[in-house]
């Protein structure tokens, strides 16, 4: 047994500070058995969102030591001995209360995204896939939804002024999952660029360095949706046919 100093950032409404604890720690602990440990002796009220505490239902995300991270995820070995942990919530979402943030702004751009449209002439068991049409969408379905990513991409994590504009690489992944799904008849091209603001993002990768799915988010998901928008914007046809009212 040893313990740890823990610098926590409390507070509501924007309005908060950081507070120092010093807290016990166990071999083989994450983070979030700190905090848990931290709530039962000595800040009982410290509001931390959590559930399965496996990496799997991504709601414990925060940063620490500056880090986007799942606490459940981040053993305390990793820190160096007598090294402080700050813990503060995630930078780009309204805090509601100490750690614990309202990520409901994603849920909503979740709901705008035209769904799976399959062509209403393939009959029950007619739709056939090759394995790499299925492998694509799989990696994209391990998304735990802890918004890791959206938190850390600098469009929006110091713009407020982009918010409005841009959903976020989790979004943009989810539109290009659609949009490559070869059974697929909708048109989502558009929408990705100027409704889910996808010429904001200029590739940095930071939302694939933080992904605790290890999901190639930027190469798989939005590259590729990248040049399926460039192909319509710039098909000659496509520009005919939008001159002449066609399209
Ligand atoms: Fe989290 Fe990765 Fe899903 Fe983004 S893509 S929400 S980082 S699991
Ligand atoms: Fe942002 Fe990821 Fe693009 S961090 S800029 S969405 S590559
Ligand atoms: Fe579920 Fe951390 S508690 S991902």
């Amino acid at each position: 047994m040893s313990s740890a100093t823990f610098r926590v950032w409390r507070g509501d409404g924007g309005e908060g500070a950081l507070v120092d604890y010093e807290v016990e720690v166990n071999e083989g602990e994450v983070v979030l058995d700190v905090l848990h440990r931290l709530q039962a002796t000595q800040a009982p009220d410290l509001a931390v969102r959590w559930n399965c505490k496996a990496g799997k239902c991504g709601s414990c995300s925060m940063e620490i030591n500056g880090r986007p991270r799942l606490s459940c995820m981040t053993r305390m070995s990793v820190f160096a001995p007598g090294e402080v942990v700050t813990v503060t919530p995630m930078r780009t979402f309204p805090v509601l209360r100490d750690l614990v943030c309202d990520v409901s702004r994603n849920y909503a751009k979740a709901r705008e995204i035209p769904s799976f449209t399959p062509d209403p002439a393939l009959g029950p068991g007619e739709m056939r896939m090759r394995q790499e049409d299925v492998a694509r969408p799989q990696e994209f379905r391990k998304c735990i939804e802890c918004f890791l990513c959206n938190n850390v991409c600098h469009v929006t994590r110091d713009h407020e002024e982009n918010k409005e504009h841009f959903s976020g690489p989790r979004y943009l992944m989810r539109v290009a999952e659609l949009e490559t799904h070869p059974a697929d008849t909708a048109d989502r091209r558009m929408i990705a660029q100027d409704e889910f603001g996808l010429g904001y993002c200029n590739i940095t990768k930071c939302c694939t360095e933080v992904c605790p799915e290890n999901i190639r988010i930027t190469d798989n998901a939005l590259i590729p949706l990248k040049e399926r928008v460039a192909d319509r914007r710039y098909d000659p046809l496509v520009w005919l046919g939008e001159r002449i009212g066609l399209r």
